[in-house]
């Protein structure tokens, strides 16, 4: 196979560059080592920054976005016995928009299938060839066993944390940086309706929880747990407990219902030394990840596809490579302020059991509560202004 990008993994950075690019004339093959109904059922983010939603509004990809998604204008905080509205829009004039990952998975396939862009589901044995060479490679063995080969000018590693791509980078590692947080979270999906309007995050000295929605039928909450604690221990009513007593408020109740999913997640920031070395170029979490805690991972994708693939149109259309030249330098930028970001509401919602930490993560809430100024900087970046 010949085409201008092999795009190594369909999550939301490799379809939303496929689609970009598309856009502006440039071919490109995907490949994903999970079935497709797989990777639509994964459940993952569910907050999109404006960006976000602006790319995939140019993207032809924002209709049904915009008739089923929740646009929010802000989240309440919350510490025992206070719940304060942080309103984004009053603050800064812009908002969110509450939106499944399986939902904009669903929605790019549709798009590459009205395309006519086929998605190589289900390879095996990827492997990224020449990509100090003007001429790199991907090969890899299809769903039916036959081994392939994709020459192309440029690959782009969109194959998550744990894929090939960032170790097919030499000495990698040098200028990485990695930080794993000493909690975890435990993550439901319930049918119920929400209980609140907004998203709520929870200090209480027994850790962290959230409350957040994917539709006015189904919930999504988290809590913290320890890393080495096992889901086997966490009944559906022992959760319902957690999330009512770290949510706890005079005049509200936390409605119960079925819980459809349950698992626990690890939360590590890492920033990969370097996002590209001759033609690969990595994007999303393949080259960066965050804690989940402010929802930053899927929106710092979208914006790595944006400064790669204007990098792209200008080096096949335009025989420009400077903008490329610079994608690592631009799209980092983003990658700090967003790993500060993620670092910054982890640290201050999550409880460490010393009472010293809980006392000044107590004191800075409040503070945050009382201070416009303050307020005004979460605002900035959790709708990702920069
Ligand atoms: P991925 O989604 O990981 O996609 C990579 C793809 O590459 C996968 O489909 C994988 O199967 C494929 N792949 C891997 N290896 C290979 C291989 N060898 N060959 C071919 N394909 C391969 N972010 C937000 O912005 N907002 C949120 O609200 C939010 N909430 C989250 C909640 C949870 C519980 C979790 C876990 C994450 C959350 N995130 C959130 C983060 C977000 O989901 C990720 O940042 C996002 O999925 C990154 O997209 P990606 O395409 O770069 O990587
Ligand atoms: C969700 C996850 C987050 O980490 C967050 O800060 C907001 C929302 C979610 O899964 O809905």
């Amino acid at each position: 196979m010949k085409t201008q990008v092999a795009i190594i993994g369909a999550g939301p950075s490799g379809l939303l560059l496929n689609r970009y690019l598309a856009k502006h004339g440039i071919e490109s093959i995907v490949i994903e080592d999970r079935s497709r109904e797989y990777v639509e059922a994964r459940i993952r983010a569910g907050l999109l920054e404006t960006q976000s939603v602006k790319l995939m509004e140019e993207l032809g990809v924002a209709d049904r976005l915009y008739k089923e998604g929740m646009e929010h204008k802000g989240i309440y905080l919350q510490v025992p016995g206070e719940r304060h509205h942080i309103d984004f829009e009053e603050l800064i004039g812009h908002t969110v928009w509450v939106y499944g990952q399986t939902e904009i998975q669903k929605d790019l396939d549709a798009a590459c299938d009205k395309a006519g862009q086929e998605i190589h589901y289900e390879v095996t044995e990827v492997a990224l060839h020449d990509i100090d060479s003007d001429h790199p490679s991907v090969t890899f063995v299809d769903k039916d066993g036959n081994s392939q080969k994709i020459e192309c000018a440029v690959i782009a590693g969109c194959d998550g944390f744990w894929g090939p791509s960032r170790k097919a980078i030499p000495d990698v590692e040098v200028g990485s940086f990695e930080r794993v947080y000493p909690y975890s979270w435990l993550g439901i999906l319930a049918n119920v309706a929400p209980s609140t309007d907004e998203l709520i995050y929870a200090w209480h000295p027994d850790g962290f929880a959230m409350h957040s929605m994917r539709s006015d039928k189904v919930r999504r909450l988290y809590i913290q747990v320890d890393p080495n604690d096992d889901i086997a221990n966490w009944s559906d009513d022992r959760i319902w407990e957690a999330l009512a007593k770290r949510m706890e408020l005079t005049g509200w109740e936390l409605k119960t219902g079925e819980i459809t999913e349950k698992n626990i997640l690890a939360m590590r920031s890492f920033v990969s030394g370097k996002l590209s070395h001759g033609r690969l170029f990595l994007v999303g979490d393949a080259g960066h990840t965050v804690p989940p805690t402010g929802a930053k991972g899927l929106n710092s994708a979208a914006n790595d596809v944006r400064f790669l693939g204007e990098g792209l149109v200008d080096f096949f259309n335009k025989k420009d490579a400077s903008l490329l030249n610079r994608y690592s330098e631009r799209a980092k930028e983003t990658i700090w302020r967003v790993t500060h970001f993620s670092w910054w509401m982890t640290t201050m919602l999550h409880t460490s059991g010393n009472e010293f930490d809980n006392q000044l993560q107590l004191s800075q809430l409040k503070h945050l509560f009382k201070n416009k100024a303050l307020q005004t900087n979460l605002a900035e970046n959790y709708v990702g202004i920069r």
